[in-house]
């Protein structure tokens, strides 16, 4: 949900920021823009579109800009349409501001400067933090800030430039991501490390009610009151390569490339004497036994791995598992107790709704448990336990290597919590943890099935709309694969639980509408066979997913991915693989914008 960049330091900075800019771009592509100190001015640039199309033309036409501070934003549209007017920066010449987030008493704030002598320009919500500014603003930009920011409500992250202030970046942020690089004479604001990996690993995590004032010779952070604060500098271990395409066509191919290690470094450190190990953040076994319910929240596809955690959890530890999406959770006063774990699933770790959810559960008394990938990040921040899922950056919108790893730690988290409560023998649980930690092969070789995934994609790429089924394990999955077709393909598809299909749904195959059937499990594949009978029989096109040596007849299915026989209980991780390949494969062949797709933005910090 828009990203921002700044820099201040001795080189010239324009080609910094849009560089920078680029790597954030998933947080948003509908309009770009950059404010410098130019001369004794504050000259702005912005233009609808994402970086390459708008910003970067529109600088073509301008005189070239030696500035060596500035600040640059790429918008994720909420207040207003993208256009160039509702672009970032905004400001009117004494002061500039980028933001990400949503000011959400907007409205009275407008009315308040209107009767003050203002007028508006754009229809968003951050003009009025930029007229606030330069309201309150007498010569003392940290006054004119703690005023502002003691009258706005909502969720913010902000660069600020003041022109009688040259060469100086204030940022402030409230519940939206900010952090301060620290580079060599030269000094960062940026919505994640990735922006500005290229030139410095070290930053700070600025907090609510700071202010960093940053130039080239330094970083100082000051409270709202004016003293000075003391801050730890941390140190990013991720290295910039993991932040590049690497010779693939798109991030997400790349990243559906890194599972096999993702899942790796995720497991491995986890298991000691070959049992799961959750000791590092503080969950003991005293604890995993104490708990009555357990709740797992999450949004979009961090939801999905949680589905898969459920069916473990329930199968292997015999506890209930609710799980609940965060935007429900949090609104409908949920049955949470003090005597309760809840699991809250995060890749970005600043999904403004799962944030909302996970205070809830802290408010009420439950243990959270934070299973995140963004080390620092708020969710990280908040929970009373993290662990993180040890991915490396995920760029592009559509998860894929984040979703692997969250369902993989799911395996660990139900082996853990089934030993714990006496539901799983040692010897039991050292095999299925074993066999945990041999995944990562088995993912490879599904991987280097491309051409199964080409041949599927190339007979579904034409359909408006199609149908993914499955029971059990395979539901769960069939919601992710139903996901990634959508939010990249732009083809409409919706996941069913194979059995209910008949109670409504079956009345919209036709011959146009291609099923894909997930039929890994044994105990369940006579159900499914059955409901890939029904639905061909009325003309769909059955692409089937099973195990390679499962025995189906050519009538019943038009095309069969074949997946390697591991462990049933594990087969979701290998499943993923085909959903994944054969989304990006459509979407490739469609001509769609893989990695940024549209209306979307990666971290969604709004409600
Ligand atoms: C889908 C996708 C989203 C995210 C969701 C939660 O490909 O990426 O559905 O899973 O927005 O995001 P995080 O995990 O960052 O909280």
């Amino acid at each position: 949900m828009c990203g921002i960049v700044g820099y201040v330091g001795k080189r010239e900075c324009t080609d910094i920021l849009i560089k920078a800019l680029h790597r954030l771009e998933y947080r948003g592509y509908d309009s770009a823009g950059i404010a410098v100190f130019e001369g004794d001015k504050l000259k702005t640039v912005k233009a609808k579109g994402k970086i390459n199309d708008g910003l970067v033309e529109k600088l073509k036409f301008e005189k070239k800009l030696t500035a060596t501070a500035g600040i640059s934003h790429t918008r994720w549209a909420t207040h207003g349409e993208p256009s160039d007017i509702n672009s970032h920066p905004i400001g009117n010449g004494r002061v500039s501001i980028v933001h990400n987030g949503i000011i959400e008493n907007y409205r009275e704030l407008k009315a308040f400067l209107i009767s003050k002598g203002y007028g508006f320009e754009s229809e968003t919500d951050t003009e009025t933090v930029a007229k606030l500014l330069d309201y309150y603003y007498d010569g003392d930009p940290i006054e004119a800030i703690a005023k502002a920011m003691q009258d706005i409500r909502g969720a913010y992250a902000l660069g600020i430039i003041f022109r009688e202030h040259k060469n100086k970046i204030f940022a402030v942020r409230c519940e939206s991501p900010l952090i301060v690089g620290k580079g060599n004479g030269e000094n960062f604001i940026a919505s994640d490390i990735t922006a500005v990996l290229e030139y410095t690993k070290d930053y700070y995590l600025l907090e609510h009610n700071e202010i960093a004032i940053l130039d080239e010779n330094g970083i100082t952070f000051e409270s709202f009151h004016g003293e000075e604060i003391q801050k730890e500098l941390k140190t990013a271990d991720w290295d910039i390569s993991a932040a590049e395409r690497g010779g693939y066509n798109h991030f997400m191919l790349k990243e559906i490339h890194e599972q096999p290690d993702a899942i790796r470094n995720t497991i491995s450190p986890r298991v000691k004497d070959g049992l799961p190990d959750f000791s590092e953040c503080g969950l003991t076994t005293e604890k995993l036994r104490s708990y009555k319910n357990i709740y797992i929240v999450g949004c979009g596809s961090a939801m999905h791995a949680g589905l898969v955690g459920k069916t473990l959890i329930e199968k292997l530890a015999r506890i209930p598992v609710v799980v609940d999406i965060a935007s429900e959770f949090r609104y409908r006063d949920p049955l949470v107790t003090a005597d309760d774990l809840v699991v809250i699933i995060s890749q970005s770790g600043e999904t403004a709704d799962t944030l909302a959810a996970l205070k809830l559960a802290r408010s009420i008394g439950a243990d959270t448990f934070a299973i995140v990938n963004v080390v620092g990040s708020s969710i990280a921040r908040e929970a009373s336990m993290v662990m993180y899922t040890n991915a490396g950056p995920e760029i592009s919108v559509c998860s894929t290597k984040a979703y692997a790893v969250q369902v993989a730690f799911m395996y660990l988290f139900a082996f853990q919590i089934a030993y714990a409560n006496g539901k799983l023998s040692e010897e039991k649980c050292k095999e299925l943890t074993a066999e945990l930690l041999e995944i990562p092969n088995y993912v490879h070789q599904c991987i280097d099935n491309e051409s199964a995934y080409q041949l599927v994609a190339s007979k579904i790429m034409n359909a408006s709309s199609l149908l993914y089924i499955g029971r059990g394990l395979d539901y769960a999955l069939s919601m992710e694969g139903s996901l990634k077709l959508k939010e990249i393909s732009y083809i409409h598809s919706e996941a069913y639980a194979s059995g209910e299909l008949k109670h409504g749904t079956i009345s919209l195959i036709t011959e146009d509408t291609p099923v894909i059937a997930l039929a890994t499990q044994s105990e369940l594949f006579e159900k499914t066979l059955s409901n890939v009978k029904e639905v061909k029989s009325r003309g769909a096109k059955v692409v089937m997913i099973c195990c390679e040596d499962t025995n189906i007849d050519d009538a019943s299915v038009d095309y069969k991915i074949g997946l390697p026989r591991i462990s049933e209980l594990l087969m979701p991780l290998v499943t993923v693989v085909p959903l994944q390949m054969v989304a990006y494969y459509t979407a490739v062949l469609r001509g769609c914008d893989v990695d940024m797709p549209r209306n979307l933005a990666k971290s969604v910090t709004v409600e």
